[in-house]
């Protein structure tokens, strides 16, 4: 088409073309190519309604769909040329069409608008992204399992902040992120619920006065129902925001286990070894195994989160229904899922291929006192202290084996007697780790006998 003429889609009204400047910024279709298929689908069941309703011929459906179908494969096999004079995917399509089956071309946009066609392919886009993402979560879930039952009775020292504090089991580690991971998971399954309503047929803002079908082209196009009031169609991206959202929280999680097994991994730590698939090394440092995967993921969040508040900037206090500012949401949402489902890949990836050092799990378990909880516990159950006195006495034992550089169970009975008279040698039985996770059997805590239950429950949720 001759660039300095009037648009051929909307040119009417004007006798010259764009400034070079003006469609430099005012053009999307170096990324929203990427909603072809989505295009093409909606434009495909836009014309079988248009024909079924009888507002176009069955005839001119029929060479609009065979044109648009020829220009999916087209696009397909990157022999399509996407030009920036035709500003975006919708148009870019549109105008193929018209060379390949010429007028009828001109009568797909009957009843329609790029208001209610980008609500449409942008929905269709980011509702496969939540199959994709819940898809991701399930795998990665299933990785965190298998950690779980290899390591349900591990015990590890469990932390608050980063100190340690009790001990617990690795299974029950595990699981933590089994739930984490479920949430995010039931939260892109609700935010798919509720984008799935088809936003076709709204047009460019008050709907239609041809006699259109929704519910045909919704139930075409997989939604449960097309969306009931025309001016929030067009207006509306909190499907996205909503995408987003669920997408920041889940990368947050990705983020903290990753920060674990960054730690994990350190000679310092070692409780982990990451596999050699997920390790760098130094190029100066031989001995250096790098976790960069996880300091990637760690990272990602960064980005995500980023891109949700772009968005929401760009929402905010736009008046309805449709503004240009909205051609400003696709970016940050391509950007962050396809950094989302990287990164659940990645930490899959990561986690069936870790090796935890069981013997420095349980080392660590036993040291810094671990076990305090369990003596106060004790004092209280067996010799009816009060807890505040039994937590004062612990105290004072934790300072004395302190002072003596050993553990808890390192004191003779004599040293404790010194302290309180009435300790007897059955204190011993609760200031072993494994007696302490194995105590710790009120419901979902971490007793190795909980950790089995709730494997087999989420296996039987996973399927
Ligand atoms: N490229 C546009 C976008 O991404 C499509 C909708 C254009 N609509 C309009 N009224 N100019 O938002």
């Amino acid at each position: 088409m001759d660039k300095t003429a009037a648009n051929q889609m909307w040119g009417g009204r004007f006798s010259a073309g764009p400034d070079a400047i003006m469609e430099a910024i005012n053009a999307s279709i170096s990324f929203d190519k990427r909603l072809a298929p989505q295009d093409i689908a909606g434009s495909r069941a836009h014309a079988a309604m248009l024909a079924a309703t009888g507002i176009i011929t069955p005839g001119d459906a029929a060479e609009i769909d065979r044109g648009l179908s020829q220009v999916l494969a087209e696009i397909e096999a990157g022999e399509f040329t996407f030009s920036t004079a035709l500003e975006d995917i919708h148009m870019n399509v549109e105008a193929r069409l018209r060379e390949i089956i010429g007028a009828p071309a001109g009568r797909l946009h009957t009843a329609r608008s790029r208001n209610d066609q980008v609500a449409l392919d942008f929905r269709l886009w980011v509702r496969e992204q939540c199959d994709a993402a819940i898809g991701g979560l399930e795998a990665l879930m299933r990785a965190f399992l298998a950690q779980a039952e290899a390591g349900a009775e591990w015990v590890m020292p469990g932390f608050t902040h980063l100190q340690t504090a009790q001990p617990v089991t690795w299974g029950h580690h595990m699981l933590a992120y089994v739930e984490m991971f479920a949430r995010d998971r039931s939260r892109f399954i609700d935010a798919r619920a509720r984008m799935n309503e088809c936003p076709l047929g709204a047009a460019a803002l008050a709907g239609t006065s041809f006699p259109i079908d929704r519910h045909m082209t919704a139930a075409a196009l997989g939604f449960d129902r097309p969306t009931a009031n025309s001016l929030d169609t067009t207006a509306d991206r909190d499907f996205a925001l909503e995408f987003l959202g669920a997408a920041s929280i889940c990368a947050m999680h990705l983020s903290r286990f990753a920060e674990e097994l960054v730690i994990w991994s350190s000679a310092q730590f070692r409780f982990i070894r990451m596999s050699d698939r997920f390790s760098t090394g130094s190029s100066i440092m031989p001995q250096k195994r790098n976790p960069d995967a996880a300091e990637l993921l760690r990272a990602k969040l960064g980005r995500i989160l980023g891109a949700t508040v772009a968005l929401f900037t760009v929402m905010k206090g736009l008046p309805l229904t449709y503004s240009k500012d909205m051609q400003e949401d696709k970016e940050q949402v391509f950007d962050a899922a396809d950094n989302l489902l990287l990164g659940l890949a990645a930490m899959e990836g990561m986690v069936s291929d870790l090796t935890a050092n069981r013997a420095a799990l349980e080392a660590a378990a036993s040291s810094g006192f671990s076990t305090a909880t369990d003596l106060a516990d004790w004092l209280v159950r067996e010799l009816n202290l009060p807890f505040r006195d039994a937590h004062h006495v612990t105290g004072s034992l934790v300072k004395l084996a302190e002072d003596k550089g050993c553990d808890l169970p390192d004191l003779s009975l004599d040293e404790m007697q010194k302290i309180h008279g009435e300790i007897t040698q059955a204190v011993y039985s609760v200031l072993g780790v494994q007696n302490s996770v194995a105590s710790r059997t009120s419901y979902g805590g971490t007793a190795p006998d909980n950790v089995r239950a709730q494997i087999a429950r989420w296996k039987e949720v996973l399927g």
